[in-house]
């Protein structure tokens, strides 16, 4: 065992003095130490009860003769941080979750590891850091909210978010918008629809370092204790039998991931997050791959934002296993890859009963909403290097118009909430990506206030930076590469006319490419916007959101 050369032998005593001060026993020293890494503050809903769930999961390693030590790693909740400065902390704060995790356990010798998480860049955090520390650990989602109620409707954060554009435009009145947001998130939890949080908890089981079910039980519900304990237990037969996460995470794991991601039109945060795991685990994916298997994935999950229901509606159904089933019964995912279980993909999910009532919030892969994948992969002379477009979050699929260039998301919000956004324009936001932002924020509050003009339909985005989740409407995000390195989204002009085309999937500017290039020999790079901190630090590291914007 590595904690052995940390706690054993008489030159150790010291080291073990510091434990026995907290009350561990010789006979706790000589078990494997397991590392329970919880996401965890009182910033918001979304991890506030991971304590309780880090607690259960102790008294599961206990169970099964190990000793486990519980720690807390940052959580930023993309929610608040949305539509402020703060927004830019929130893809950094990924690393720094993987960072966090990598040096409390290896700066004290632990032996296992078990994640809990929640907000947004905690899952994918925490299994960057498994894919990296290469020990046997295992992660459980935290489980999200349960629905909110307004007029008779169940409603997610991204409805909040809508109404402020519905307010803003005459549509609703202050009251309607207060007595919303008084309801909009009723327990604690992540966000509970579809949104980046819950696809990437789709994908903790997709990929196989989970235990499968153990991702849609809302944060309130039994289920979520009882999944905490059993995943605690798990972790011995891990140790036991030496399986660790690049056992488990092959290319394979890796299709299969992105196979759900589309089936289920989740976030593009989807996109970003896999290539930052599969580049810890030495995997190599690229956007060919999200847009190879995206073509022949049938989306198949109706859930908030492009559809109907929350993650609580589609546990009641069955949750992440039924989607998989279904999948694996399309002869669509690798059916014989280990997973945390110790089982195959399919051994797993022979377990799995469908449900016998026929229900619209899993689809048939045989009938399903679409027959390609919820999100769509564009190049052009606009995003050489590639660009994500969430086409199942609109009805349409390409849009032509006049370019609306704004070199900040304040600038674009002031210009949307102003009204000064018209029909057939195409909203271009740039110097935000990974190292102009820096931090690729997310549009939510700009895509939102679209929204709720009624602009959807009529209105393009485009953007160097991100995407929430709950975003819908025509909208194109990680235009790579970015404003700050020179890409061509850095030359575009008011007036300049672009075509979103989802179904050939290119992103194009109306000009030539001689024309491309003469601007860009004009083209100077902006100054820093950080010199000290975190996000200069970020801004210097960072590469291409094209290769899931990891730090070099
Ligand atoms: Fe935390 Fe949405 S803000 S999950």
């Amino acid at each position: 065992m590595g904690s052995n050369s940390f706690y054993q032998g008489p030159q150790k005593a010291p080291n073990r003095s510091f434990m026995k001060a907290m009350g561990l026993s010789d006979y706790d020293l000589s078990k494997p130490l397991v590392g329970v890494g919880v996401a965890w503050n009182e910033m918001g809903p979304c991890n506030i009860h991971a304590l309780g769930l880090g607690n259960k999961i102790k008294e599961g390693i206990r169970s099964v003769d190990a000793t486990p030590r519980m720690f807390a790693t940052p959580v930023l909740i993309d929610g608040i941080a949305m539509g402020n400065e703060g927004m830019r902390y929130s893809l950094p704060s990924r690393e720094i979750i993987a960072n966090t995790v990598e040096l409390t356990i290896k700066g004290h010798g632990y032996d296992a590891f078990v994640g809990v998480s929640g907000c947004d860049k905690t899952s994918p955090g925490i299994m960057m850091a498994m894919a990296r520390l290469n020990l046997p650990s295992i992660i459980m989602y935290g489980g999200s909210t349960l629905p909110g109620m307004y007029n008779a409707e169940k409603i997610a954060i991204g409805d909040v978010f809508e109404a402020v554009g519905n307010y803003e435009a005459g549509n609703m009145s202050l009251q309607e918008l207060k007595m919303m947001e008084d309801v909009a998130i009723p327990t604690a939890g992540s966000c509970g629809g579809l949104y980046t949080a819950n696809t990437m908890a789709f994908l903790t089981e997709a990929l196989g370092l989970a235990l499968p079910g153990s991702a849609a039980p809302p944060a309130v519900d039994g289920g979520k204790a009882m999944f905490a304990f059993k995943t605690g237990k798990q972790i011995s037969r891990l140790i036991e039998n030496d399986l660790k996460p690049r056992d488990i995470l092959t290319f394979e794991a890796f299709e299969n991931a992105i196979t759900v991601l589309m089936s289920s039109g989740g976030s593009t945060n989807g996109v970003l997050h896999l290539m930052a795991i599969a580049h810890e685990a030495n995997i190599n994916i690229t956007l060919d791959d999200f847009e190879r298997i995206g073509n022949k994935t049938p989306e198949i999950v109706n859930m908030k934002p492009g559809g109907k229901y929350t993650m609580a509606e589609l546990y009641e159904v069955g949750g992440v296993p039924l989607v998989m089933k279904k999948l694996l019964e399309h002869g669509l995912l690798h059916q014989d890859i280990i997973t945390v279980t110790g089982k195959s993909v399919k051994e797993n999910l022979n377990k799995i009963i469908m449900p016998k009532i026929q229900n619209d919030i899993v689809y048939n892969t045989e009938a399903p909403i679409s027959t390609t994948g919820g999100l769509k992969i564009l190049r052009g002379n606009l995003s050489p290097e590639g660009s994500v477009f969430k086409i199942s979050a609109t009805k349409v699929k390409k849009h032509t118009g006049r370019a609306r260039v704004f070199d900040s998301e304040e600038e674009a919000f002031e210009a949307v909430s102003g009204m000064k956004i018209n029909k057939g324009d195409v909203v271009v936001i740039r110097y935000e990506g990974p190292k102009g932002g820096p931090g690729m924020r997310e549009m939510l509050a700009v895509t939102s206030a679209l929204v709720g003009q009624g602009l959807d339909s009529d209105v393009a985005l485009i953007t160097d930076g991100r995407f929430s989740g709950a975003t819908r409407g025509i909208m194109v995000g990680h235009v790579s590469p970015e404003a700050c390195a020179g890409g061509p989204i850095a030359i575009v002009r008011e007036g300049d006319k672009i075509t979103v085309d989802g179904e050939k999937g290119t992103l194009d500017i109306g000009l030539s490419a001689d024309e491309i290039q003469e601007r860009l020999q004009k083209w100077k790079p902006p100054s820093d916007k950080y010199v000290s901190g975190y996000l200069a630090q970020y801004a210097r590291l960072v590469g291409s959101a094209a290769q899931g914007a990891v730090l070099m």
